[in-house]
């Protein structure tokens, strides 16, 4: 077991009805002047069980604070305008916490506001190349204006961990900012609010989550108590998503959902793990940043194509190592035998499920492969991960995608 030293300083409100019993509180502990921080509408709408929209019950809350409001944050982020935008209202205003209202892109977004606001000295408009240093992680964060969260989406984890992912559309990033200061103060979790999230949502939502999962399962040293936690909660995720799909609106299967989702990526489920270098998300970053599709849906379809590739691209101790992975992965997860069965059983779950498994029937074709693999070799660093890949490797992988 490898030394850890862990930390995480975000409390977590999770069930029915906690942001009318608690969110007014929380809120009182911070400055008058408040940012709220949220999508393209979702939380205009009223969810069953409630009498009005999560929009307006968060104003009830904030009666007697300046509020301002960022609308519109997109799903992958974007780092121009929405970063720039919500770092330009923290200084004008000063505001003095920021309440992210949304999925994972808008409390991905508002960790990067809250860090740049923080930490950023003179405006943001006349520094925007320091802005962006500061989401790369070549400028070091130091401050950060502190965040509440009310999280809808059971998805990212993002409520849970320090890391926020932001594209830059002009030059096709996708790049994840990390900082400690970025960890959520609070998150709200009611699953209630997942009610309403669309079918195409759900479903990437869970693979996103899966995903996470395997990409700390899958490494050289692990141990066996992870191994159960982390095979547990991808056998939660199966079992779940097929009642909501069944029923949307059934509370424990959501919540269950949610609750593997919350701690999915910020560690606790392999600390004394090695790191496998999360080979899976770097290539579906390119993915989403060149084509701007469902990050989720992405990992699907690269997920059982990067476990073939490692599986007859490998030799010796390391063959060894990835045959046990996989072999234990499907026998745990899905009761197969064998590899190859264990490859099939995850690619099948997805299919079952109804997520798209090729990239052409996520509107992508084969014309930019060898582009976004050398952008991943180039930005990604995975010839360090657990089965290290190359370039070559990495378009091998996009073009196995392809059919
Ligand atoms: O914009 P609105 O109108 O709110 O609609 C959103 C959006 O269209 C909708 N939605 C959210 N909650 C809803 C809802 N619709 C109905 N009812 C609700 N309760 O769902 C759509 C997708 O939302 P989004 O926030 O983009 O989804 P998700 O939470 O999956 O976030 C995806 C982003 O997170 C990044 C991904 O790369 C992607 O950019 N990631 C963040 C991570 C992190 N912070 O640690 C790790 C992940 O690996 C991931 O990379
Ligand atoms: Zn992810």
């Amino acid at each position: 077991m490898i030394n850890f030293d862990y930390q995480t300083p975000t409390r977590l409100v999770f069930g029915k009805g906690v942001v009318n019993e608690k969110l007014a509180s929380v809120m009182q502990q911070y400055g008058p002047r408040v940012l709220v921080t949220y999508g393209g509408g979702s939380i205009k709408r009223v969810a069953p069980g409630h009498e009005k929209s999560l929009y307006e019950e968060v104003m009830d809350v904030l009666k007697g604070s300046e509020v301002y409001e960022l609308p519109g944050i997109q799903p992958n982020p974007k780092f121009d305008p929405s970063v720039l935008e919500g770092v330009r209202l923290c200084q004008e205003h000063h505001v003095d916490v920021i309440l992210s209202v949304g999925g994972g892109s808008v409390l991905d977004c508002t960790k990067a506001i809250a860090g740049v606001a923080g930490t950023l000295e003179g405006k943001v408009y006349d520094h925007i190349e320091e802005a962006w240093d500061i989401v790369c992680g070549r400028k070091p964060t130091t401050a950060a204006v502190p965040i509440v969260d009310i999280i809808t989406m059971a998805a990212t984890g993002s409520e849970y961990d320090m890391c926020g992912v932001i594209s830059r559309t002009e030059t096709n990033d996708k790049l994840p900012y990390f900082a400690r200061q970025a960890f959520p103060a609070v998150s709200f979790i009611d699953p209630t609010y997942t009610f309403t999230v669309p079918v195409k949502q759900t479903l990437a939502g869970v693979s996103d989550c899966i995903n996470h999962i395997m990409e700390s399962y899958f490494c050289g040293e692990h141990i066996d108590m992870n191994d159960a936690f982390m095979e547990g909660a991808i056998k939660s995720l199966v079992k779940n998503v097929k009642v909501v799909l069944d029923n949307p609106e059934d509370y424990n299967a959501r919540a269950e959902i949610f609750y593997a989702t919350t701690l999915g990526c910020n560690g606790i489920y392999c600390l004394g793990n090695s790191n496998g270098g999360w080979p899976m998300h770097s290539m579906e970053h390119a993915l989403s940043a060149y084509y701007d599709i469902t990050h989720g849906e992405g990992l699907a379809i690269i997920t059982p194509r990067w476990m073939k590739h490692i599986l007859d691209n490998t030799e010796g101790e390391l063959h060894n190592q990835v045959v046990e992975r996989i072999e234990k992965f499907g026998h745990q997860v899905f009761g197969t035998e064998g590899c190859e069965a264990s490859i099939q059983a995850i690619h099948d779950f997805y299919r079952e499920i109804g997520i798209p498994m090729t990239l052409p029937e996520v509107g992508i074709d084969s014309s930019r492969l060898a582009e976004m693999a050398k952008h991943v070799a180039d930005t990604e660093h995975l010839d360090k991960a657990w089965v290290p890949l190359l370039e070559g490797d990495i378009l091998k992988i996009f073009e196995s995608c392809m059919a």
